[in-house]
């Protein structure tokens, strides 16, 4: 029998480079070692502002890039998290074991805190209770996400020994799985790259687009002119020059970089190649499956099918554990 694993992602309107490098890549890589559930997270989504016109849209381009990146739904569940409510359901009984002390340290919470400071409702702050409930109600053991998620993971953990001392054996402790780059900076070389912050490629930008957008990005910035030495190790394109470019480029700018001998806009024109080679087949199979809704709609709710059955049995365990029935 194989693990469990489960991750889940934000209809967030654009899926970035970040969101691909530190998860998305590790769930294709990971797709046959375990028996794999992918979640839309859009119960996670509406907890800040948004247009309900543009949520229907948001949930479809989601599901279409995460197939076209590699999720085969053929080897792997994906689906809606509303599409389940039984997430909430289970959510609603972790709640009543999460101590607000662990909630009140969650570094996401400050932050969107700080984002949404119109707008600081309950469900952000117990937004970490309800993820962890997508991941136990599965009974879930690996968990691949980028580094700003492994806070939540671990209070996942928490609350599997918090439920399991009180009710009885029930979950087992889930563990995240880190990729090599598990936080990828944004463009502007300041910030983790997201979607809210504007400073990111889509993994579906059109090639005119990427070699825009890195035509500004930053780079080191104690790289004044030309002729200045740079320094690839401060150098945030670097970065992204070791996941999108081939072994032998990666090498020769790390030392023409440090000698002066590649300005930045050459090294931007290769990364900008690299990353575009990368991009483009999975920017053509968005395309042509972000046009067929009916296809992506049937995808979603047969994964959500498969995965009532599952949180069937796990939540007729947990009330039968908390004597409920
Ligand atoms: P979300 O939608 O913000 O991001 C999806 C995944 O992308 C990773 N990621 C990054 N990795 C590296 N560098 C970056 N700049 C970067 N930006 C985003 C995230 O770490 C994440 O793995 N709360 C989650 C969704 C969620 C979930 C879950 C995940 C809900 N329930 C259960 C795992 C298990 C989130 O907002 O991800």
């Amino acid at each position: 029998m194989k693990k469990r694993l489960f991750s889940g992602i934000q209809p967030s309107g654009d899926v970035h480079i970040g969101n691909y490098l530190g998860a998305i890549k590790n769930w294709v890589r990971l797709i046959d070692q375990y028996e794999c559930i992918f979640c839309i997270v859009d119960y996670h989504a509406v907890t800040i502002e948004y247009n309900p016109k543009d949520m229907q849209k948001r949930i479809l381009n989601a599901a279409a890039v995460n197939i076209a990146s590699g999720l085969d739904p053929n080897r792997c569940i994906v689906f809606v998290q509303s599409y389940v409510p039984e997430h909430t359901e289970l959510a609603w009984i972790l709640n009543t074991i999460t101590p607000m002390g662990h909630l009140e340290r969650m570094t996401q919470f400050k932050d969107k805190s700080k984002q949404n400071a119109e707008n600081i409702n309950a469900g952000l702050f117990t937004y970490p209770i309800l993820q962890a409930a997508d991941i136990l109600i599965y009974k879930s053991e690996a968990v691949p996400v980028g580094e700003d998620q492994v806070q939540h993971i671990e209070l996942a953990r928490e609350i599997v020994r918090k439920f399991n001392t009180r009710y009885g054996e029930t979950f087992p402790e889930p563990k995240e799985i880190l990729s090599e780059a598990s936080r990828i900076m944004g463009l502007d070389g300041k910030a983790k790259m997201s979607k809210s912050l504007g400073n990111y490629i889509s993994l579906v930008e059109t090639p005119e687009s990427i070699g825009k957008k890195l035509s500004t990005a930053v780079t080191d910035e104690n790289r004044k002119r030309r002729t200045d030495a740079g320094n690839p190790d401060v150098c945030n394109l670097f970065t992204l020059h070791k996941h999108f470019s081939k072994n032998e480029q990666i090498e020769t700018i790390n030392a023409v970089c440090r000698t002066a001998e590649i300005g930045c806009v050459e090294c931007k024109k290769i990364l900008s190649n690299n990353i575009i080679e990368t991009l483009t087949p999975i920017r053509l199979k968005y395309e042509h499956l972000v046009n067929d809704q009916d296809y992506l709609l049937n995808i979603l709710h047969t994964g959500a099918k498969r995965c009532k059955e599952i949180v069937r049995d796990t939540m007729s365990e947990v009330k039968k554990k908390m004597g409920l029935i």
